[in-house]
Parts: structure tokens; sequence; C-alpha cells
């Protein structure tokens, strides 16, 4: 089951406010954090344990403990709005960048950086909150698989049928998580209903 849709009564309320044009960046940062802990805690749900032996005050005692190191990948610069969400819920987690813009005629991602860290026997969550076209999500994906694996997942705060697709063709194992399913792209592959542009709100642009 590839495509996660998130259900939750928090995320549904933040992320009506998300899609309203009249919120501020500062609401809009808000919700963005809030989504991101939901969908973290969603995609993180399978993340292998080991057991320890632990002294609580008063006796001898076995717990589990994260068994495997965690990534997080926000796409710039919309998804480094996800990343602190992330961090702070898992704050021994690694994280990398991934540059790629859009061009505003043909909706093409360009990359402009990239800086991982190392990957092999990690879990990678790439973040980043609109998946349109996929085109970003799947050169992302590109670099990540080329760098050195880690188990992948992506996490998006909106979807378009069409973005489903095509990760789905490109990298039919990998999970999606997302807080909802949109109808479709406009001639400018903005997602409708959608929220519009999430780094022109999320940072007053
Ligand atoms: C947006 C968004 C995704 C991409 C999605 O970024 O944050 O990265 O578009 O579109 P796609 O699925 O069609 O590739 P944008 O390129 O506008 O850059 P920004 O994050 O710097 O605003
Ligand atoms: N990028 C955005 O920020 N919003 C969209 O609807 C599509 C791409």
């Amino acid at each position: 089951m590839p495509l996660h849709i998130l259900d939750h009564p928090l995320a549904a309320h933040a992320l009506t406010h998300l899609r309203d044009r009249t919120t501020k960046p500062a609401t809009f940062r808000t919700l963005c954090h809030h989504v991101a802990v939901l969908l973290a805690l969603e995609a993180t749900r399978d993340l292998a344990l080991r057991e320890t032996a632990i002294d609580t005050p008063l006796e001898r005692t076995r717990g589990l403990v994260l068994a495997r190191p965690l990534v997080v990948v926000p796409i710039l610069r919309a998804g480094l709005g996800m990343v602190e969400s992330i961090v702070s819920l898992f704050p021994d987690v690694s994280v990398g960048y991934i540059g790629l813009e859009r061009d505003h005629t043909t909706a093409v991602a360009r990359s402009y950086y990239c800086k991982l860290p190392p990957l092999a026997g990690t879990r990678v969550l790439l973040v980043d909150p609109m998946l349109a076209t996929g085109g970003s999500a799947v050169q992302a994906l590109d670099v990540i698989t080329q760098t050195g694996g880690g188990e992948l997942a992506l996490l998006n705060i909106v979807a378009s049928p069409e973005g489903v697709r095509a990760v789905e063709n490109a990298y039919p194992h990998i999970p999606i998580f997302t807080c909802a399913l949109d109808r479709e792209l406009d001639q400018r592959k903005y997602i409708l209903p959608g929220l519009g542009d999430f780094g022109d709100r999320l940072y007053g642009t």
C-alpha cells in the first residue's frame, strides 16, 4: 500500500487553515509544524526497535530503543518548513538537503544544491509539502537512491493524482504519506484545490 492518507482530526483542521488564502505566514508555519509532526509519526510507525537493559531508580529492566539511524531530507525550499518538526521528535536525526526549483513556465524542477549524510542502513524521510507533477520528488528520489539508498518514505502535505502516479511509476515500493489527495493540476501545474505556492506562503515571498 504505497499511498497513506493521514486520517486525523487535527490534520484535517490544520489543512483547512493552510488552504485558507487569508492565513498569514506566522499561523501558516505553526500549522505546517503540526501537520509535519502528525505525518512524521505516521511514517515512522514501523521503525525498527532493539532491546536494551536499563536501570530504573528501583531495579534493572529491559526496554526498547530505536535500532536504526534516521535521516530527514527536505526538498528546498518549502520542505524546510517540515524539518524542525521532525528534529523535535527525533533529536538524533541527520539532515540532508536537496535544492530543487520549478521553472515557472515549464514546471520542470532544476537542481541547485545537494548535501546528503551517509545513507546506508538508514531510514530516510524525504519531505516536501507539495507533490504536484511529481517531478521534484522523483528527481530527489533519484539522487538519494543513486547516493546509497536507505529505506525511503516520502512525506507530503498535499498530493495530486498525477504526482502520486509519477512517484509510483518510478518507485513503486516507496510509501507516500500525505494529508490530502487533491483533485487535479491546473494549466500552470498547481494543485487544485491545493493551497497555492507553499514556499511563498511559508516565507511571505
Ligand atoms: C514546489 C514544492 C515542490 C514542488 C512540487 O517547490 O515545494 O518542491 O514545487 O512540484 P512538482 O511536484 O511539480 O515538482 P518550488 O519549485 O516552487 O520551490 P520552492 O520550494 O523554493 O518554493
Ligand atoms: N508547488 C506549490 O507550492 N504548490 C503547488 O500547487 C504546486 C507546486
